[in-house]
């Protein structure tokens, strides 16, 4: 398949303050140009086809959410196990209707207060929405995503779009264009080139569906967050708790509610283990292993973030994963995150799971 590449990097007013625009015409004549190409785009996904797109989160590869044809493509071309639900994007919160019969007043606080942003809430399915979208469960993903070139396609769309990350199943997660393009070209109709992820970890996943509710995959938007707006305790799932020791062997197995949480994700090519414990420590640690293994003909690769920038932390986790594999490196050695904070969690998340969950304590 031939992959339309359409670079929409002038949408963003950003972007374009920060290259040399000569006049308000030029300037002008760039936006147009973009909406034109995310036009084109849009007819795609409204004839069933597939479009990858960027969002703040992570890209995602689009199809028409309510059509099983277009839907089933996805799972195709990421290579993506089919009882792993997919998340619904819309471009307005009036459009959730088309998708749940439920909307109480907790939910409108939290999409009054996080919507477009990255939350997804799980909320009971209507029966249009096709069980290829929700992996066979009655309940359905919902996110409204922030970023310009992700609603304007959405919008003109006209559907509910159906997007997982753009990334080939089992691979980190795409936050820049070119990721996209080693993962998809050739698979896909059609991929937007935007701006490089502004958060690079995927949205928070919220199940609205039981009496408490329920986050089943942390993101930047942490369990505080919420409570602070719906004035009540927000639980998780126990499955985030999963761990192993060094040899990858011992450890409780649970069985996450979010399908996808079950499977090995955001695996690096190299092997990969964490280093836990006082900073001091974990840097030695790092280092003394690091001169082991290279002595040993390895080549390794180090991913130890500023004590506390979690933000930044999310922002590069899977750029660097992803550098390092390109570097042909054999071993990523990486030191843990302080999971007291919400989004170290959620960074920890996506690290131990790229480990195989590996850690050694020091
Ligand atoms: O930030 C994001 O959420 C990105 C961007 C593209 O929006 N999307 C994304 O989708 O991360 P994906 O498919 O890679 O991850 C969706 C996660 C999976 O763990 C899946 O099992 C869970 O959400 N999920 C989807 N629908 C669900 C449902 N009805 N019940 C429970 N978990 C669900
Ligand atoms: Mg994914």
């Amino acid at each position: 398949m031939k992959t339309k590449i359409l670079d929409v990097r002038d949408l963003n007013k950003h972007n374009l303050e920060q290259s040399i625009v000569y006049d308000e015409a030029e300037a002008e004549a760039k936006v147009n140009a973009a909406l034109r190409k995310i036009d084109e785009a849009a007819e795609i996904l409204a004839g069933g086809g597939l479009v990858a797109f960027p969002t703040e989160t992570v890209y995602g590869l689009g199809a028409n959410a309510m059509d099983r044809t277009a839907v089933v493509k996805i799972f195709e071309a990421k290579g993506r196990p089919g009882d792993n639900p997919l998340i619904v994007h819309i471009a307005r919160a009036s459009n959730i209707g088309e998708l749940t019969p439920v909307l109480t007043p907790v939910i409108i606080r939290l999409i009054d207060n996080f919507w477009p942003g990255p939350l997804t809430i799980v909320l009971k399915k209507k029966p249009d929405v096709p069980d290829v979208t929700t992996g066979g469960l009655d309940t359905v993903a919902i996110r409204m995503p922030d970023d310009p070139v992700a609603l304007e396609l959405i919008n003109k769309a006209g559907c509910p779009i159906a997007a997982p990350s753009a990334n080939i199943s089992g691979r980190p997660s795409p936050t820049r264009g070119e990721h996209v393009v080693t993962d998809l070209e050739g698979k896909v109709d059609a991929i937007l080139i935007g701006s490089d992820c502004r958060i690079g970890i995927e949205s928070t996943v919220l199940d609205m569906t039981g009496d408490v509710p329920t986050i089943l995959r942390p993101g930047i938007i942490t369990a505080e967050n919420i409570e602070a707006v719906i004035g009540g305790k927000v639980a998780m799932d126990p499955a985030l708790n999963q761990r192993k020791d060094p040899s990858g062997e011992e450890g409780e197995n649970f069985t996450p509610k979010a399908p996808g949480m079950k499977y090995t994700h955001y695996a690096p090519k190299a092997e990969m283990t964490i280093i836990e414990g006082q900073i001091d420590r974990v840097k030695k640690e790092i280092e003394r292993l690091k001169g082991l293994n290279e002595r040993l003909g390895l080549k390794v690769g180090v991913i130890l973030f500023e004590e506390k920038e979690f933000i930044e932390a999310a922002h590069d986790f899977f750029a660097r994963l992803r550098d390092l594999d390109s570097e042909g490196v054999d071993l990523i050695l990486a030191g843990a995150l302080s999971e007291q904070d919400g989004v170290g969690f959620a960074v920890m998340n996506r690290m131990l799971k790229s480990a195989g969950y590996k850690i050694a304590k020091v």
